[in-house]
């Protein structure tokens, strides 16, 4: 079952940041471009990079480590589609910013 968190208000992450969160065991990565948030894993599925303090370009983040670009919007590889990291829709109610992440908090 599907499960919201509450990742922080709106103005918390300004245009063109990023902020992680940790549910359970996960570390997010929470994205404000173009007005628009997006949530991946923290994690670069190459060699497990952080990617949230990557350089955002063109809807893609670009790993740190060996410049891999995923993009924002389905987390997937932008050379290579069928590789992604993780990849959760984001709600803003209000001013809060949520994130829909699958099954139970702490799994
Ligand atoms: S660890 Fe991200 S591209 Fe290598």
């Amino acid at each position: 079952m599907a499960q919201r968190v509450v990742v922080g208000k709106v103005g918390d992450i300004p245009d063109g940041g990023s902020r992680v969160v940790t549910v359970g065991k996960k570390d997010v990565a929470v994205f404000r471009t173009g007005g628009a948030f997006h949530a991946i894993d923290d994690l670069c599925p190459h060699m497990g990079a952080s990617l949230s303090g990557g350089h955002v370009e063109d809807g893609c983040v670009t790993c740190p480590w060996h410049y891999w670009r995923f993009r924002l919007s389905d987390g997937a590889w932008a050379d290579s589609p069928r590789v992604k990291t993780g990849w959760y829709p984001v709600h803003v109610v209000g001013d809060e910013v949520q994130v829909e992440l699958p099954g139970e908090p702490g799994a």
